[in-house]
């Protein structure tokens, strides 16, 4: 079983990871890991900081000679904006502030912002790096794109850029869609037998998981409560890849809805917890939309899913034991798949 964790505030030393279960034998180089932190850093609709931030990392256990060794794999990235908020009680709407302050018990907002904060998914963007280069060595890979920004939608989304800038003169911040395919995944991967073991609702939680993800579509989604059955069925596609809970040979179609980004240089209202005042919440530092950055994230917040299904399935400690089973699963299931 793979499993990961990730540590580290918005403006501490660093971020942490560890990722664990991942196999020996996988070649991955610094350039492939540093490329994928500058597509999630660079994203259009980021905000200035993520000019200053570099996300130089260090990877401190589980490679050798820039391969993986099959123990577990510890990384850090360096945080440059090392710049604590000071003490707040004012909760920023639509955070994790209140809910948190609640929970923890505490009248300082910045102890729960400089968690919950979206830095956190450079690490998580970091540790599917690993995955998604298993994942291409057994042959599957993934793609995102954006499908709509602030409404904008279809060949709309060619405005999208307009639509952002509009939004950043107005002191206002953007939603937006991404779709995620994954392609040449064997069949069979997850499970029916149980829920926790169905591969759509574990896809679903790595996605959710993304901050200012809210909605999660598989294949036809949400349009497929107004399709009529017969439709549904003339086009396997709808199916987005997944059937009870299993992959079934088709590629994966995911998608997911990112809210506008609560942080509003124009200010947005809120209570002090102290003074129980109402008073402007000012971000001068927020994105003006989450949504391109967190396509990156997804890939690899999925890829990370779906190596641990393949893991799963196949089994091996190394590259070289579960190639071969993955080649010899294709064989057996493209027989079938290919006549269907
Ligand atoms: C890559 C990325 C960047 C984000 N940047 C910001 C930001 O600059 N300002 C902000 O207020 N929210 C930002 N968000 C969204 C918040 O982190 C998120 O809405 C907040 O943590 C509350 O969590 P929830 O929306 O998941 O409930 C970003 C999210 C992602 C995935």
């Amino acid at each position: 079983m793979l499993r990961y964790l990730t540590a580290g505030e918005s403006h501490g030393t660093c971020l942490s990871g560890i990722i664990e279960g991942f196999p020996a034998g996988v070649k991955i180089t610094p350039a492939y890991i540093a490329a994928q932190l500058r597509r999630r850093r660079l994203a259009p609709g980021r905000s200035a900081r993520q000019t200053a931030e570099t996300d130089a990392f260090d990877i401190t256990a589980g490679m050798s000679g820039g391969v993986t060794t099959g123990a577990p794999i510890a990384l850090i990235i360096k945080n440059i904006s090392r710049e604590v908020p000071p003490p707040s009680s004012l909760p920023r709407p639509g955070h994790a502030d209140l809910a948190g302050m609640l929970k923890y018990d505490t009248l300082n907002a910045a102890l729960i912002r400089e968690r919950a904060s979206a830095r956190e998914t450079a690490m998580k963007t970091a540790l599917g790096c690993f995955a998604r280069r298993l994942n291409e060595l057994l042959g599957i890979s993934v793609i995102s794109r954006v499908i709509s920004v602030g409404g904008a939608i279809g060949l709309a989304i060619d405005k999208a850029p307009a639509a952002l800038r509009r939004a950043r003169r107005e002191g206002d911040t953007l939603g937006g869609e991404f779709e995620l395919v994954f392609e040449n995944v064997p069949a069979g991967l997850g499970s029916c037998a149980q829920a926790d073991r169905k591969l759509g609702p574990r896809l679903g939680s790595a996605l959710l998981g993304i901050n200012g993800v809210k909605g999660f579509e598989i294949g036809g989604g949400f349009v497929l409560a107004a399709m009529g059955g017969k439709t549904v069925l003339r086009d396997p596609e709808l199916s987005g890849g997944l059937d009870g809970g299993m992959t079934n040979g088709r590629r994966l179609v995911l998608r997911c809805a990112v809210k506008p980004v609560p942080g509003l240089p124009g200010g947005a209202i809120s209570t002090d917890l102290k003074s129980l005042r109402k008073k402007l919440s000012i971000s001068k530092t927020s994105d003006t939309t989450a949504v391109y950055a967190a396509a990156v994230v997804a890939e690899h917040a999925a890829s990370l899913e779906l190596a641990n299904a393949l893991l799963e399935k196949f089994g091996g400690d190394s590259l070289k034991e579960m190639r071969p089973r993955v080649e010899e699963w294709r064989k057996r299931t493209r027989r079938i798949l290919q006549r269907l």
